[in-house]
């Protein structure tokens, strides 16, 4: 039996690969992990979380799914215990960026060539955190799921310095070259719109700023 996978952790399942050495930070139920190696994406595959509870659920459906013998849970803070297993993938998916940040900030993250991460906030928090430990975004996407809107990111470490312009660290070196982007860049920028009315934040109208340009290219690039 197949497991059931929500389009937002399914839109992560293209970011993984089979020579990917891969633990799921933050996995509770572990949903997306008995889905890698059920579509024999992964052979095996860790899971972390910081929560007695929410393991509990992750290894109820990894016995659910007789999956014992290819997902191994592991209850650890963040990336702790990755020096004691062969890691060289994290997943950090449904968590906003300050949690993304804290957890990443382990000197662990030394052996980490790899990162597919979902923050659901501050992306651009995130992103200059990725650039200042010399991680280059490689894919990003925005995930609309109800009232939350996600960015997955795929990053990998590189070897030169890696440094974005204020305007893609804010909103994201390829979300905002991307056409299919427009809408929700339209839509963002009504929103700050109506804060700058309410709070003529030099910040805010900073971003409006950003978001005409942005949004005025893309237009250029579909015309
Ligand atoms: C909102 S759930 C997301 C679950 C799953 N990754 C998803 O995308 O649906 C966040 C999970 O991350 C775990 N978590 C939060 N901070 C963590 C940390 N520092 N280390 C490990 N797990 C953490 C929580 O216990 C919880 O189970």
């Amino acid at each position: 039996m197949m497991i059931k996978i929500s389009e937002r952790l399914n839109s992560l399942v293209k970011y993984i690969h089979s020579e990917d050495k891969v633990m799921d930070v933050g996995c509770d139920h572990a949903i997306l992990d008995i889905y890698l190696v059920q579509t024999g994406t992964l052979r095996t595959i860790y899971v972390g979380d910081v929560n007695p509870n929410a393991l509990a659920n992750g290894k109820e459906n990894i016995e659910k799914y007789e999956l014992g013998s290819n997902i191994f849970p592991i209850l650890s803070y963040g990336i702790e215990k990755i020096n004691e297993i062969d890691v060289d993938t994290i997943v950090i998916s449904g968590m906003g960026s300050k949690n993304i940040i804290d957890i990443l900030s382990s000197p662990n993250l030394d052996r980490v060539f790899k990162l597919v991460l979902q923050s659901n906030n501050n992306h651009n928090d995130l992103r200059r955190f990725l650039a200042s430990k010399n991680f280059r975004i490689f894919a990003e996407e925005i995930i609309e799921d109800g009232k939350k809107t996600y960015v997955n990111i795929l990053a990998g470490r590189d070897s030169v310095a890696v440094s974005y312009t204020d305007k893609e660290l804010e909103f994201g070196p390829l979300l905002i070259v991307n056409p299919d982007n427009l809408i929700y860049f339209e839509k963002l920028l009504r929103s700050y719109e109506r804060i700058y009315y309410a709070s003529h934040s030099e910040d805010t109208r900073k971003k409006i700023t950003y978001l005409e340009e942005i949004i005025e290219n893309l237009k250029k690039g579909i015309d």
